[in-house]
């Protein structure tokens, strides 16, 4: 296939790429901002294979340039602002990249009739307590992140009503990986444990995530762009489900860490209490997830240990500043 994948240069999305390029020999475009959690260094080892072009999704000039005269089989937009506490310290920018960001990209995919695929969350359905969430169960975002992404998914799903776009959305749950922005729970108990700095858990710690290998996610992705049915929404979720406090105790084992360094901070304002989602829809496509949370968490602490080139940059610069300004009082410094 021909793909243009926007915001391929960020976690998720470059694990997707080079999914594509080595499992499938894909033609890939990746289009990214390179914001703060986007990076060229996540695609070196398929940056000979790909084409890349630096630009924003909301900019329809960069888009139309991009796809060109030779448009692809098909646009995947990872892109996004992802983090949910930055998008309650400064939410304008979610709506911005989130919302009109995939706005301006279906539309491009409506003027030259491409199939589309939007990347999406759990988020967008809110918390649950017991039970999990299907694809036909009501959209109740809590955050102004999850908000525009269900802002976002309705956009996709009005363009399949309305102009007949073969687009679909896939809604993931809570990734961890090698190569995630340590602003994120697992990455950041990681690189904390191993340096033997605090690890800041919100409220009581029984939030419950669920909990998906990226590179499962990625697969199932891959799935649903070649088995989705136009106009469909797939839940794509990971095989275990954990409370926070359960998450960092292991990393502490697994980082052989000290557990005094655990320290209770205060909660995530609107702080959804439980993800789950029913997968069965994915599933009859042939999908499921094959990493288990205790392997996966294992590799990624080792992925970690192993690839201080990768984090060390992002720990001494602006990554710096932004944990100063996020966790300081709390953490009484
Ligand atoms: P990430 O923050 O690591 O990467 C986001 C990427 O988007 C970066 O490369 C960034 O540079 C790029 N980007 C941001 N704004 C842009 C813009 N205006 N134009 C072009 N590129 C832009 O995020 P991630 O964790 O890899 O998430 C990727 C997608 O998957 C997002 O849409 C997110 O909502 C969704 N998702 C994430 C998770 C998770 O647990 N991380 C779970 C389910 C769904
Ligand atoms: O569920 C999918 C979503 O997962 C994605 O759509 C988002 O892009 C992604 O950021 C993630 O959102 P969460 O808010 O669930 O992830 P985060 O890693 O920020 O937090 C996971 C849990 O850990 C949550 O209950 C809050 C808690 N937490 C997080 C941080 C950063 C802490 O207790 N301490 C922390 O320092």
């Amino acid at each position: 296939m021909k793909l243009l994948v926007c915001g391929g240069a960020g976690f998720i999305g470059s694990t997707f790429v080079g999914l594509r390029v080595r499992e499938h020999g894909d033609e890939v475009t990746v289009l990214d901002a390179l914001t703060y959690a986007g990076r060229q260094e996540n695609l070196r080892d398929v940056e000979s294979e790909i084409r890349f072009v630096h630009g924003q999704i909301e900019d329809p000039e960069v888009i139309a340039e991009t796809l060109g005269s030779d448009p692809p089989d098909a646009i995947v937009n990872f892109a996004a602002e992802t983090h949910v506490d930055r998008s309650i310290a400064d939410p304008y920018a979610f709506s911005v990249t989130n919302a009109l960001g995939t706005h301006v990209l279906l539309e491009a995919a409506r003027q030259r009739a491409l199939r589309y695929l939007q990347v999406s969350t759990d988020e967008v359905y809110g918390s649950i307590e017991t039970g999990s969430f299907t694809e036909s169960s009501p959209l109740a975002p809590s955050s102004p992140y999850s908000a525009s992404k269900t802002g976002a998914d309705l956009l996709v799903t009005s363009y399949f009503h309305t102009y007949g776009l073969p687009a679909m959305v896939c809604r993931g749950s809570n990734n961890y990986g090698p190569r995630q922005y340590p602003e994120k729970l697992i990455p950041l108990m990681i690189l904390n444990a191993l340096a033997g700095d605090h690890l800041p858990v919100y409220g009581d710690g029984r939030n419950v995530r669920n909990w998906l290998f990226v590179e499962d996610f990625g697969r199932g992705i891959g799935h649903v762009l070649a088995h989705g049915r136009p106009g469909e929404v797939y839940n794509c979720g990971g095989p275990d489900e954990c409370e926070n406090i359960e998450v960092v105790t292991r990393i502490i084992e697994l980082a052989g860490a000290d557990p005094s360094l655990i320290e209770y901070v205060t909660d995530r304002p609107g702080h959804d209490r439980r993800y789950s989602l029913s997968c069965e829809k994915l599933a009859g496509l042939g999908w499921r997830a094959r990493t288990r949370f205790i392997d996966g968490l294992s590799q990624t602490v080792d992925w970690y240990r192993d690839n201080a080139w990768w984090w060390e940059p992002i720990r001494s610069g602006a990554y710096r500043e932004y944990y100063e300004r996020h966790y300081g009082r709390a953490l009484g410094r």
